[in-house]
């Protein structure tokens, strides 16, 4: 199967430089651009993770034009400020929403104007938002145009729940929904360890239902108070989302995608389980939600909605960008 060129933008960043080298060494495509404002920065990136390549069978990672786009490419933007760019404290990802929905208007003008057919893998926060807009001003199908959504808090969770239980991670089923955000909830009601039963599993403790989300939201803020960015662990979720996209069996994973009517919400993108394959993004309506763990996706779904509106009325006129 032909594999697509990933264009990674904002890669002179620690995110987007964490992608293409994951991107990389993992051999997940063969052809890597890189673009960023930041232009030294990102010739800088470009060579330093290309030297990775040296043990792969062929990988080529390199600095990108837009206009070298193609139909089918994959195009991941992570191009934008971080948690800790704009506050004193650590402010909210829905904080960045001023600053980047300019930021994201610009990068999805330069994509239109190449009128290609690609997909659209957004990771710059407020994620949920963003993908969002994305896929209304890049005028893509919505099965084209995809967030990063819950996936990284879903690898968290499913870190802490493996350490805690003494489990590998791969046996734990659980996904952690809603907004990529203050928001989010691990849906921990039908979260099985290798099909058995979360709550029956030895070790499992009934409040880490209450707990544990925080816990694991804390963990992101805790990185940022320690070093300013996370890009490890986005690194590898986006690297998976990307590899999900060039193969034709789809993998269920919990990003952001524009719902229509699934799980009784509309017109917004948010993290839920997804069908992502060579096919694009589908959400998959039914998984088992308890009524509480259903109230708090509703909740989390009208933040987003908020600040969709928000962002909508913040989208700068094309002539001004
Ligand atoms: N979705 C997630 O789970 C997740 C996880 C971690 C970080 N993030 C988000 O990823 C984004 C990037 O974070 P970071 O730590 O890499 O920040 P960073 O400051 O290290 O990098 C941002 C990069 O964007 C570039 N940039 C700015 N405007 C641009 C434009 N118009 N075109 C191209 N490049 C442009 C900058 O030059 C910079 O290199 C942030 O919004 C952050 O919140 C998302």
């Amino acid at each position: 199967m032909h594999k697509p060129t990933v264009f990674v933008i904002g890669a002179g960043g620690m995110v987007g430089a964490t992608v293409a080298h994951t991107l990389a060494v993992k051999e997940i495509v063969n052809d890597i651009a890189l673009i960023d404002i930041a232009e030294e920065v990102v010739r800088g990136q470009a060579t330093d993770i290309s030297h990775t390549t040296a043990y792969t069978s062929g990988v080529h990672v390199r600095v990108g034009d837009y206009n070298e786009i193609a139909d089918d490419d994959i195009i991941v933007i992570t191009c934008g400020q971080n948690q800790t760019a704009t506050h004193k404290g650590i402010g909210t990802r829905l904080d960045l929403l001023s600053v980047n929905i300019r930021i994201i208007s610009a990068v999805i003008g330069k994509i239109r104007e190449q009128g290609k057919n690609v997909f659209i893998v957004m990771v710059s926060n407020p994620v949920d938002v963003l993908t969002y807009i994305a896929q209304k001003e890049s005028g893509l199908p919505k099965e084209r145009v995809l967030g990063s959504g819950t996936a990284l808090d879903t690898a968290r969770l499913r870190v802490a729940l493996a350490e805690r239980l003494h489990v590998s991670q791969q046996g734990v089923i659980a996904y952690v929904l809603g907004e990529h955000g203050n928001s989010s909830f691990a849906a921990l009601s039908h979260a099985t360890i290798s099909g058995i039963p979360l709550r029956d599993f030895p070790g499992f403790r009934q409040e880490w239902t209450t707990t544990i989300t925080q816990d694991i939201r804390d963990s992101a803020y805790q990185i940022i108070a320690a070093k300013k960015a996370t890009y490890y662990g986005i690194g590898q979720t986006v690297a998976q989302i990307v590899d999900a996209l060039t193969k034709k069996r789809g993998v269920v994973m919990p990003v952001s995608a524009i719902v229509g009517g699934e799980y009784g919400l509309s017109d917004i993108a948010i993290g839920l389980p997804s069908l992502v394959s060579s096919s694009g993004v589908r959400i998959v309506d039914g998984y088992p939600l308890s009524e509480n763990e259903r109230s708090q996706l509703i909740a989390s779904a009208k933040i987003v909605s908020m600040a969709v509106k928000e962002a909508e009325s913040l989208i700068p006129d094309p002539g001004t960008l």
